[in-house]
């Protein structure tokens, strides 16, 4: 059998995100999946970069990551999306991208792969759930395969957070532990699209 293709599709202005997409991609590709990390296109103007002089590092330090491509949803046998909490919800950049999809779920190629997500916020009850709950309403529509982390595993009770990995950005950048869940979120999810394409196969 093929390997799984996995593909982690992110947005992250100072880097915390980036950080657990990194984590993610190793957790993916220990499991024995083809990885692509891909970033979404930013879409801030240059004077809300400019004022926040973190948000332009990152941008230079993570000009060599290839951006996210339709075709990248369209090769995946399991997506992982990471996007920064927005006043609780996903990013405008990673949303802009998703909304790009049309043709792929107009022509049913989004359907039955494998979704979860991770995020970051400024504050421990800063919208973390929502970010990804809301992000979960992408997949039903997608008629995707959602697999969250639950507690499943022990630094699920270490992270806590059973919707998908996360990390307060307030504290500075993701700990071992936030990166420990990543990589266990992305293994569990190619573990599941392993399963689901050893019987698809059969
Ligand atoms: C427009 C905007 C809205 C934000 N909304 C929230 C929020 O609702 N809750 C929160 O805790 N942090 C919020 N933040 C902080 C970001 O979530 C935080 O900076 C981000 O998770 C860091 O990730 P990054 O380093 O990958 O960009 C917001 C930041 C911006 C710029």
């Amino acid at each position: 059998m093929e390997p799984v293709k996995a593909a982690v599709i992110y947005y992250s202005a100072t880097g915390t995100v980036h950080a657990l997409a990194e984590a993610a991609a190793e957790g993916a590709e220990k499991a024995g999946a083809e990885v692509r990390l891909r970033k979404v296109r930013e879409q801030a103007p240059a004077d809300a970069i400019d004022a926040n002089p973190a948000w332009g590092a990152h941008l230079r330090e993570t000009a060599d990551v290839p951006e996210a491509a339709l075709d990248d949803l369209a090769w995946a046998d399991v997506v992982l999306f990471g996007t920064p909490t927005r006043f609780g919800t996903p990013a405008a950049q990673l949303k802009a991208f998703i909304d790009t999809a049309g043709p792929l779920w107009q022509q049913r190629r989004l359907a039955d792969k494998v979704y979860a997500a991770f995020t970051a916020s400024s504050t421990a009850h800063g919208g973390q759930e929502s970010t990804l709950l809301s992000l979960s309403n992408v997949f039903y529509h997608w008629g995707g395969i959602m697999v969250p982390p639950g507690y499943t595993d022990p630094v699920q009770f270490r992270s806590g957070n059973p919707y998908g990995a996360s990390h307060v950005a307030g504290g500075g950048s993701p700990d071992d532990i936030a990166r420990e869940a990543a990589r266990y979120q992305a293994r569990r999810a190619v573990d599941v699209a392993t399963a689901l394409k050893a019987g698809r196969a059969a």
